[in-house]
Formats: structure tokens, sequence, C-alpha cells
């Protein structure tokens, strides 16, 4: 039986901390370019609205955009990468900054980067707020990251399992359970 585990791996709090300090570097490197910003459909949903009202009180006012990059069925990547939205802002000539909000494989992250830069913009960087180095697949890297963590499946913050737990303000951790 697949649970959610009583215990949250990361907590709101320290979500927001290190949002905090994830934009102070985010601010410091790129402060002097007008940022595009491409969130990744949907995972990215609420970490994007985040980052942009910490922007915000940073001074920094990006254009922001969004992509749907779909690769998932259950808890295994098919592999397969799916472009189902094109961003509607032209990217060319534009730094750009992909969020995310897990660095798993690899393959969707590799995708959006190259389509972006086929695309023509000027500078790509990437943001994730969690990394799983232990299951990549594809060489890719991101600039900013938030927390690595362990090969688990982790739920809420935007990220799901068949469509649910999207809504946690915090990421927990799903287990699978024998039946008893
Ligand atoms: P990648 O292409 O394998 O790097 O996978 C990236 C996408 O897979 C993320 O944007 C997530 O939507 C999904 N994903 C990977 N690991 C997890 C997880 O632990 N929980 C929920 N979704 C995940
Ligand atoms: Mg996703």
């Amino acid at each position: 039986m697949i649970q959610l585990s009583g215990k949250p791996l990361i907590t709101e709090a320290e979500i927001r901390a290190r949002i905090g300090q994830m934009v102070i570097e985010i601010a410091r490197d790129l402060q002097r370019q007008e940022l595009l910003i491409i969130g990744i459909l949907r995972g990215s949903f609420m970490f994007t609205a985040d980052i942009v009202r910490v922007l915000y009180n940073n001074d920094m006012h990006p254009l922001i955009d969004f992509v749907f990059v779909t690769s998932y069925a259950g808890m295994e990547s098919t592999g397969e990468m799916k472009l189902l939205r094109e961003p509607s802002l032209n990217v060319e000539g534009r730094w750009v900054l992909i969020v995310d909000d897990i660095l798993d494989t690899g393959r969707t992250m590799k995708y959006a980067q190259d389509f972006i830069k086929e695309r023509g913009a000027e500078e790509v960087r990437s943001c994730v707020l969690l990394d799983k180095p232990g299951r990549r697949l594809v060489d890719v890297h991101a600039d900013y990251v938030g927390f690595s963590i362990d090969d688990v499946f982790v739920v809420g913050y935007g990220l799901d399992y068949e469509g649910r737990y999207r809504d946690l303000p915090y990421l927990g951790v799903l287990e699978d359970h024998p039946a008893a």
C-alpha cells in the first residue's frame, strides 16, 4: 500500500528559508539582466510562485512564463519527453531561468535547456528545488539547487503521485508498504 509518511521530509519553514538563500544567490548572479523565468508545469507551480515573490522583495521583476513538459507515469519515468505547451514569450536574446521541482533522471531539464537554447536564448540557467543526484541518467546540471535528497519518492509542494498531494505545503515521502 502506498502511503504518505507521517513526518515531513522538508518542512514549510525549511523550504521558505532555503528559497530566501537561493534568491540571494540568483540576485547576486543575475540582477543586472532582465530575467525571463520559465517554470515547468505542473510540478513547479508552487516553487515558481514562491521564488517570484521573494525576487520581488529583492527588487527583481522578471518576465514569467510556463511550459508544460511531461514524461511521467506513476513512480517511473518513461523516458519519452513531450512539450505540451510552447513558451508564449519569445526567448530569443533573453536571459532565461528555468525552474523545475526536481532533477531526477535529468531528462526533463536537459530537454527544456535544449529547446530554450534552440529558440535563441542568450543565457540559460536552471533552478530546481530538489535534486536526486543518485538517479541521474543524463548529464545535466542545475545552477541553483534547494536540497539534495536520497532516492525516495517525494510529494507535496507541487509534486504529485498520480495527480495527488500537489497541494501539501511541505515535502513528504511516499512509502510503499507491503499489504498486511
Ligand atoms: P526527470 O526528467 O527524470 O529528471 O524527472 C523530472 C520530473 O519527474 C519532475 O519534474 C517530476 O515531475 C517528476 N519526478 C521525479 N522524481 C519525483 C518524485 O520523487 N516525486 C514526484 N515527482 C517526481
Ligand atoms: Mg514535473
